[in-house]
């Protein structure tokens, strides 16, 4: 659906795909999971309903509530609802900073998505799920921010997920619906994993130099078979 920078353009890309799907045409990922991926909110929500770790995480439109949760969590993420590339996001310890940067998103009418901050290493992982596989995962790894994504200067290393890391990533592809997924999942230095976010249009380009592994040959694969069926 790329960038998307008003409703207008997400709901007739939306309209677009699902016609295109309602005349016979198989779309992966497909739009409704797309639409559902986009929103980090609404997918992490699915998420917990099926057991899966996540952040405490919180939709609020109002300052006081924002700053009442930055006082809860101590250290919290936040971010846009819908973003990409880790651009946007801001990392706040003081609870009147908190009030501030919400005060401002609700002023253009966005509604302020607050996370609690995950103490983490200075990585997270990047697990690439299709169908029911992982394919590959990398340590995205950034010794200069705390955001881990490629975009925002992060290296890359393989990685071999352990068993407990490929349920989840295959079982949160499954859950939102999605054909394939790049999800980012963080280490807890307090315990276990928590997934931040799966996204449905990943970018590859980091997995493929670190991994070699070309993720377009096994969702070609993975969509013959399904057009198979
Ligand atoms: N709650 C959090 N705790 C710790 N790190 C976070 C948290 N949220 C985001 N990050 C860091 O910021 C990066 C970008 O956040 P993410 O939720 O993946 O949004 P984006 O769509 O911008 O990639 C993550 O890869 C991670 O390194
Ligand atoms: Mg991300």
């Amino acid at each position: 659906m790329g960038f998307i920078s008003s409703t207008e353009q997400l709901v007739k890309r939306f309209d677009t795909l699902k016609t295109m799907e309602n005349s016979g045409i198989t779309l992966i990922n497909r739009p409704d999971a797309m639409f559902v991926a986009r929103d980090k909110f609404s997918s992490l929500v699915r998420l917990k309903n099926s057991g899966i770790p996540v952040p405490e995480t919180a939709v609020v439109e109002s300052p006081f509530e924002a700053m009442r949760l930055a006082e809860t969590w101590k250290e919290v993420v936040i971010k846009p609802l819908m973003g990409s590339l880790g651009l946007g996001a801001v990392r706040v310890t003081d609870p009147d900073i908190a009030f501030r940067v919400a005060k401002s998103i609700l002023s253009v009418n966005q509604p302020v998505y607050i996370q609690k901050y995950v103490r983490k290493p200075e990585r997270d992982i990047r697990v690439f799920v299709v169908g029911d596989k992982v394919i590959g995962s990398i340590y995205r790894i950034n010794k200069a921010s705390w955001k881990t994504n490629v975009a925002q200067g992060a290296l890359t290393q393989v990685t071999l997920p352990d068993k407990y890391l490929e349920e989840i990533a295959i079982k949160s592809t499954s859950v939102l619906g999605l054909d394939y997924a790049g999800l980012d999942v963080v280490e807890d230095l307090d315990g276990g994993y928590k997934v931040l976010e799966v996204n449905a249009a990943p970018l590859w380009k980091g997995f493929y130099q670190a991994t070699n592994i070309n993720p377009a040959k096994y969702i070609i694969q993975h969509l013959i078979q399904k057009l198979k069926k």
